[in-house]
């Protein structure tokens, strides 16, 4: 249903940025501090003690990440060996509230931490193949517009209004989830990374691509019918009943970048005749019997990445892993 369209740093990577920064001070003068962006979710979804700033609502899960020749080949990492390699995953709906309705039309989110010991991957991903701004600073400004009126509760539809029209870029995602359904189970729908990252084959040219996982029994969405006799919440009971009768899994999708795509907005898809390699695929074995249990102390940093994936210059990208520190900061201490 969901057409499929796809797209890391160290601390040597963060350290790199920073210098960046110091030698191109007009190219992150904007940038929002770590802090700011934070205070913006806040802004709008309050302070919700022990849970993340974004993404607060989800189920912690289990499994193993298994690599392809074609991941290992584009790579060369040891999380591509074909090994099984274990997975802690985290499905979440969009937004800062731990309340939100799941049959909201807003994201739900793929976050995943694979590591074997050498090396070790994180990512977050959304069920929307764009992002819904291509700079941090608008990021602060999407997010005041949604602020709730005193008055009402509510968020100003005006403001609203004068934001996505001075705005295009926010459109796409827009649109997107507008006429996405409402997805029938965190395993049936596809999750998009939306940022590129640079990919360093051992043999062969650095590429630029951008990934997603796939669920590998299709895409479900629910009709308006099926909506109404749901209550607000049953993601949670939905996929550990599917995990323990079905099995659920995701393959992981990486789209090449030719030369002269745009790299750096994840407001924008590759073109969609762009080739895709499928580079692993994502297994859920078990579900955690609480809300947070392995994750609760992972940030899913998506610029910790296995060797051979590299950053691409996405300012979006960049100014992720500091926020998620920052939430991080915030929310363990009153987690319980
Ligand atoms: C400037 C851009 C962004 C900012 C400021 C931001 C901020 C945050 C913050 C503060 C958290 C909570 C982290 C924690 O407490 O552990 C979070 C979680 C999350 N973000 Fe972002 N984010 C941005 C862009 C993105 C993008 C581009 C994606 C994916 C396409 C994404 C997907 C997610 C997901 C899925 C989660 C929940 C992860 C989990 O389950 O732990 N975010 N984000």
């Amino acid at each position: 249903m969901n057409r499929p369209s796809l797209v890391r740093p160290s601390l040597f990577v963060l350290a790199t940025a920073g210098l960046m920064a110091v030698l191109a001070p007009d190219a992150h003068a904007q940038a929002p501090a770590p802090g700011a962006l934070v205070d913006a979710l806040e802004g709008v979804f309050g302070k919700q003690a022990g849970f993340r700033r974004s993404g607060a609502k989800g189920v912690c899960a289990t499994g193993f990440f298994v690599g392809t020749p074609e991941g290992r080949a584009l790579t060369g990492s040891t999380l591509f060996s074909g090994q099984e390699i274990p997975a802690v995953v985290r499905f979440s709906v969009g937004g800062g509230s731990p309340k939100a309705t799941d049959k909201g039309k807003s994201v739900r989110g793929l976050a995943m931490r694979v590591s074997n010991g050498k090396e070790t991957w994180e990512t977050s991903n959304i069920t929307a193949p764009v992002f819904f701004v291509g700079k941090p600073e608008n990021f602060v400004k999407f997010l005041e517009a949604r602020r709730p009126d005193p008055a009402t509760g509510r968020p100003d539809p005006a403001k609203v209004k004068a934001f996505n029209d001075s705005h295009p870029d926010a459109k796409p995602q827009i649109d997107y989830l507008a006429k996405a359904p409402v997805p029938a189970s965190y395993a049936t729908v596809n999750y998009w990374g939306t940022n590129a990252f640079e990919f360093s084959p051992p043999r062969g040219k650095k590429v630029f691509g951008k990934w997603m996982f796939e669920a590998s029994r299709g895409t479900i969405g629910l009709t308006d019918d099926q909506l109404k006799s749901l209550p607000d919440n049953f993601l949670d009971a939905e996929l550990r009943e599917r995990v323990a009768s079905h099995g659920v899994g995701f393959d992981f999708k990486v789209q090449l970048a030719e030369p002269g795509d745009k790299v750096d907005d994840p407001t924008v898809p590759l073109p969609e005749s762009r080739k895709v390699v499928t580079a692993g695929r994502l297994v859920i074995a078990k579900v955690e019997p609480g809300a947070g249990g392995a994750c609760d102390k992972i940030t899913f940093n998506p610029l910790v990445l296995p060797k051979g994936v590299g950053a691409s210059s996405d300012p979006v990208l960049l100014a992720r892993p500091a926020s998620y520190a920052v939430s991080l900061g915030r929310r363990l201490p009153d987690q319980k």
